[in-house]
């Protein structure tokens, strides 16, 4: 009887991609996918530490799991991803139940419990196993790990230090998954600026992207995270000159008050954050820019946070994800500073930030009507294709599209999350 395994993931595009390459494993070795926990034989939790609230979600599977293990001793159980750091004893008290557990991209651990395990689990970057693509677009990690130590951030402590993968392996498996249908790869690190300075030569991001711009098939190139210091001049002029590449910014603030940021040890200022946002809008007027905050972070005043108003009213963001602050055991805000701002207050703030952003998105969001934009069409749901501009926004369209097609849509409606319209005219390579 086949076995079949049931994966679960939360956390960030990394951990999806890791869940990805994961079950090209199993995959290889002829297991089935379930989606329901109670039919696998094998169960393995690709967990996240960010949060409390995503530690919890890991916890509640986990007391599910102790319960089916009783029911059937033989069920095999990997406990994988953030939530697991070097050190398990204390996870292997409060789990007994588990067989694994797998440090992030420690995917030999996890193959061990299955038959027929490949021998060529070598290398954190597993370079013989691609993800099965599911649609046109892909993520595909560059560099691992984060060298930064932003205080509250438990993810250096569980990914450990940037390691970047060789150029010529990421190409090859680009050139794997647009042979296979996808159009659009997202390029992945912590702060995936830092890509190559660990390489021979020391290639840079930009390098990387005008390699990827000559695969024939590719279409578009999206990157994430974007780290203020480590986004060069260089690396912005590539962004802006090659037209594979997506003028789409993910770049992290986390707050306006320079007491704030240098207590979080960012490694900028407001100031220099702000030339770093202006050197982007300069290039690329029309860029799309998201950020992230941290509200209720230890000693942050009323008026460190209206600051961080401020700046998002002034800067404008096409999204803000804002998330209360969550002492992470281990990191160095968590050693060094009482959680101080109460929970009420958090999410006071929290709100407010919310309320800010949705106002803002909108408005963006309602400049776009009438405009015309290029879509990659992603999918389909319900009877609606969907896709999104080179900005970033998520468009639905009235008509059927094929899906991996590249189209020209005139915007006929705005809303907050989305925006709706019709096909124009099919582009390039359509
Ligand atoms: N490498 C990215 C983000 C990685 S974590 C960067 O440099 O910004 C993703 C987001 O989670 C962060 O941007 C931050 O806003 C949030 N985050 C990280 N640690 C947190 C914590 N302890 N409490 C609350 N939010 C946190
Ligand atoms: Fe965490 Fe800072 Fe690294 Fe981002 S840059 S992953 S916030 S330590
Ligand atoms: Fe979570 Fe780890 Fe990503 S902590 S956000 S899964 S890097």
């Amino acid at each position: 009887m086949t076995t079949k395994y049931y994966l679960w993931t939360v956390g960030c595009q990394m951990n999806k991609a890791d869940s990805e390459k994961l079950a090209a494993g199993f995959d290889r070795v002829g297991l089935k996918a379930t989606d329901r926990m109670e039919r696998a034989d094998v169960v393995v939790l690709n967990t996240c530490s960010v949060r409390q609230h995503a530690e919890d979600r890991a916890y509640s599977k986990l007391g599910r799991l102790r319960e089916l293990k009783r029911e059937r001793p033989g069920l095999k159980v990997a406990l994988m991803g953030c939530m697991v750091g070097l050190k398990t004893d204390d996870l292997e008290k409060r789990f007994p139940m588990v067989d694994v557990f797998a440090r992030p991209q420690q995917f030999d651990g996890i193959m061990g419990l299955v038959e027929g395990q490949p021998e060529d689990l070598g290398g954190e970057f597993w370079p013989t196993t691609y993800a099965i693509p599911e649609g046109p677009a892909a993520y595909v990690p560059v560099v691992h790990g984060c060298n930064k130590f932003c205080t509250y951030c438990i993810v250096p402590y569980r990914r450990g230090r940037e390691k970047s993968r060789p150029m010529d392996e990421i190409v090859r498996e680009v050139a794997y998954l647009t042979a296979h249908g996808v159009r659009e790869v997202t390029l992945l690190g912590q702060t995936v600026e830092a890509y190559g300075h660990d390489l021979p030569d020391a290639p840079d991001l930009g390098d990387l992207m005008r390699e990827l711009s000559g695969l024939e098939r590719l279409a578009r190139i999206r990157f994430l995270t974007s780290y203020p210091r480590d986004m060069t001049h260089r690396i912005l002029e590539a962004v802006a000159e090659l037209p594979k590449v997506m003028e789409c910014f993910s770049l992290p603030v986390q707050a306006g008050s320079d007491a704030v940021l240098d207590s979080m040890r960012r490694g900028y200022t407001k100031a220099e954050y702000l030339a770093k946002l202006a050197e982007v809008r300069d290039l690329m007027p029309a860029a799309g820019i998201t950020t992230d905050i941290i509200v209720g972070y230890p000693g942050e005043t009323e008026a460190d946070f209206e600051e961080t108003c401020a700046l998002l009213e002034s800067v404008r963001f096409d999204k803000v994800h804002v998330a209360a602050y969550s002492p992470r055991p281990g990191t160095i805000a968590w050693r060094k500073l009482p959680d101080d701002i109460p929970a009420a207050e958090k999410a006071r703030r929290l709100h407010r930030v919310e309320e800010i952003e949705e106002r803002i998105s909108q408005e963006i969001n309602a400049t776009y009507a009438g405009t015309v934009q290029e879509i990659l069409v992603e999918g389909v749901r319900g009877e609606q294709p969907f896709g999104r501009t080179r900005t970033g926004k998520l468009v639905h369209l009235d008509a059927p599209a094929r899906i991996g097609s590249l189209v020209d849509v005139r915007i006929e409606h705005a809303g907050a999350f989305s925006l709706r319209g019709a096909v124009e005219d099919a582009v390039l390579m359509a």
